[in-house]
């Protein structure tokens, strides 16, 4: 019999003779059904055929598709001549464009690179900051809270401050670039972006670094001396005197214009409050400093000239083929 299974060439007969012995009527399968008949040694004897056959049969199966998958790759040819098709290249979207030109911005003026969780506690979120409990940034419209109130998606990236003086202590000066989350959602906000925090702590920081501090890195981003700044007067808990910068620009271009009188909020600034720098372990009788957040989004709405920002989250390649880098 298994010089039958060595001599059969095609798979069909193959599994033709496997159904003859072992299906409903087959050889193996009458003689099977009596096995209750047998004594010891002929059950022995039938199960080592019944075994042997199946090995065979395993083997040759394997032989026979093994074969007729070298005759389907036969007539298949390499054909190392042909030019390849060209492969679809990328784009780097906008913000990741951004992300990294204000990277080298702020190390070339000597901040050092530095980041937080995005899941925040109420504490590093708020409270740290000078935040008090029945502030409206903490209401449930504006602030996603998890498990309860004592977790936050970080709606702004100053929790990095305190985090940053607590690890490495004073005199610091970082940058903090990162995600956020408010629920809101309009042409210049989106439920989820990025922020980049600044903090400049040491002994003689007075105001007037923190102007100039903003000038220079504005100048530098849009490489111009000629963007039109509004800095006007704000309150944040966390500062003390509170600033806002905006920049002059046209709504329907979306880049930065003189003249227009319409102007975008880019982000908030002023000195740490003292009570910022006790929750942070740091003296404030002998420290002092800035800080700034502003929002990376709508920096990439001027400089690249887009009018609204929930394009840079649409998804849409066709938007990223014309928009991207
Ligand atoms: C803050 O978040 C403060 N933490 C900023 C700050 C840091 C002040 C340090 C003082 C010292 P504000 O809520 O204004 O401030 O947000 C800062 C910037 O984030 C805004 O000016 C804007 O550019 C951007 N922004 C705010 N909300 C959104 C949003 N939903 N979508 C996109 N950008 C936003």
């Amino acid at each position: 019999m298994f010089k039958t299974i060595k001599n059969i060439n095609n798979l069909d007969d193959l599994q033709k003779l496997y159904s003859d012995t072992f299906g409903k009527n087959g050889t193996m399968a009458v003689r099977l059904k009596e096995m209750k008949s047998l004594n010891d040694a002929e059950r022995v004897v039938l199960n080592k055929e019944k075994d042997e056959f199946q090995n065979a049969f395993k083997a040759r199966q394997t032989e026979l598709e093994d074969a007729a998958m070298m005759e389907s790759l036969a007539p298949e040819k390499i054909d190392t001549t042909r030019t390849p098709a060209p492969t679809p290249i990328g784009k780097i979207h906008p913000l990741t464009k951004i992300l990294a030109d204000i990277g080298r911005i702020f190390e070339g003026m000597g901040y050092v690179q530095a980041a937080g969780p995005e899941i925040e506690t109420d504490w590093y979120c708020f409270d740290a900051l000078n935040i008090p409990p029945y502030h409206p940034a903490r209401d449930m419209h504006d602030t996603f809270f998890l498990n309860g109130i004592e977790n936050v998606m970080r709606t702004h990236t100053s929790g990095i401050q305190i985090r940053e003086m607590e690890k490495h202590g004073v005199p610091v000066k970082i940058f903090a670039p990162g995600a956020v989350y408010r629920k809101e959602m309009d042409a210049t906000h989106t439920p989820m972006f990025y922020q980049y925090e600044g903090l400049v702590i040491d002994k003689n920081i007075t105001f007037a670094n923190l102007i100039s501090e903003i000038k220079i890195f504005f100048e530098k981003v849009f490489d111009s001396k000629e963007i039109e700044l509004r800095i006007r007067p704000s309150y944040f808990p966390f500062t003390e005197p509170s600033i806002e910068v905006d920049i002059e620009w046209d709504k329907t271009t979306g880049r930065p214009s003189k003249n227009t009188g319409v102007w975008i909020e880019m982000g908030g600034a002023g000195m740490v409050h003292p009570n910022v720098l006790r929750n942070a372990g740091v003296d404030p009788t002998k420290y002092q400093g800035f800080a700034f957040g502003q929002g990376l989004e709508r920096l990439a709405m001027l400089k690249y000239g887009v009018n609204d920002m929930r394009k840079f989250y649409d998804g849409d390649i066709r938007w990223l083929e014309a928009n991207g880098f």
